[in-house]
């Protein structure tokens, strides 16, 4: 059985002081959720905070973002290095935000897995498709072009360390959720997509949904046989609604 794994994606909020009492508060009432591994990607700035008001807590610490090179002059970048030393065990891989607005490609996310796995952390592979690409009908061949466009540069037994995140653009940050079927429905293909390489694969990695779940919807999600957790914004801001949708996974 694959192990409901739920992270926080912080993006860029909040303070020294907001990160502190976010961390201690997950911390604390994470100490009574055994079933769920819960995971939380603050922004690079506050990672030394969270490496120590983590320590001996059952809460991982993961990135937002990687470099794709190991070292050297790359002005505003971060190491995969950098990130295992200050003890992130994830990091978020290819979100649409970074596709988006720092353009972002397949390749460029490609690298960033291998980055990850140079240095023994997993990736979080972010996925999803447009409302204007939904609607076209063009959601599994969005999700399949995003798929191959990694597993064509990395080869497929990169996903053995590996953890996936649908998350469709429109759902995110916009309290549209998708449905519980809409949303079972991709992660089926998505596995079916892993299962055609390599049925071990499919069978263990975790397809995490992501875009505006919340408390109130996440255990509908979570009950699908192919969700296998949450990659949360806006609700992993506040301690007690994201230790909710953890409790729910
Ligand atoms: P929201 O939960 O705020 O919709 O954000 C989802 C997301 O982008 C997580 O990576």
């Amino acid at each position: 059985m694959r192990q409901p794994l739920i992270a926080g994606n912080w993006k860029m909020n909040g303070t020294r002081a907001s990160a502190e009492a976010l961390l201690s508060g997950v911390v604390a009432g994470a100490s009574t959720i055994s079933k769920t591994e819960i995971v939380v990607c603050p922004p690079f700035p506050f990672l030394s905070l969270g490496e120590r008001l983590l320590s001996g807590a059952s809460v991982k610490l993961g990135a937002q973002n990687v470099c794709t090179k190991d070292v050297g002059a790359y002005t505003g970048e971060v190491s995969a290095a950098m990130l295992a030393e200050f003890g992130c065990c994830y990091v978020i891989c290819g979100h649409s935000e970074r596709r988006e607005y720092y353009g972002e490609t397949d390749a460029i996310i490609a690298e960033k897995l291998t980055a990850c796995a140079s240095q023994g952390m997993i990736p979080i592979l972010c996925v999803g498709e447009t409302l204007q690409q939904r609607e076209q009908g063009l959601t599994e061949d969005v999700i399949a072009g995003q798929l191959d466009g990694v597993i064509s540069q990395i080869g497929i037994d990169a996903f053995h360390q590996a953890e996936i995140a649908y998350e469709p653009v429109w759902a995110i940050g916009t309290g549209m959720t998708a449905t519980p079927e809409q949303a079972q429905d991709v992660h089926a293909f998505i596995r079916q997509r892993i299962a055609e390489r390599s049925q071990t694969i499919a069978e263990k990695i975790r397809i995490l949904y992501g875009g505006s779940m919340k408390a109130a919807n996440a255990r509908d999600l979570l009950s699908q046989a192919d969700i296998d957790g949450g990659l949360i914004g806006g609700a992993s801001l506040v301690a007690a609604d994201f230790l909710a949708i953890c409790q729910a996974g």
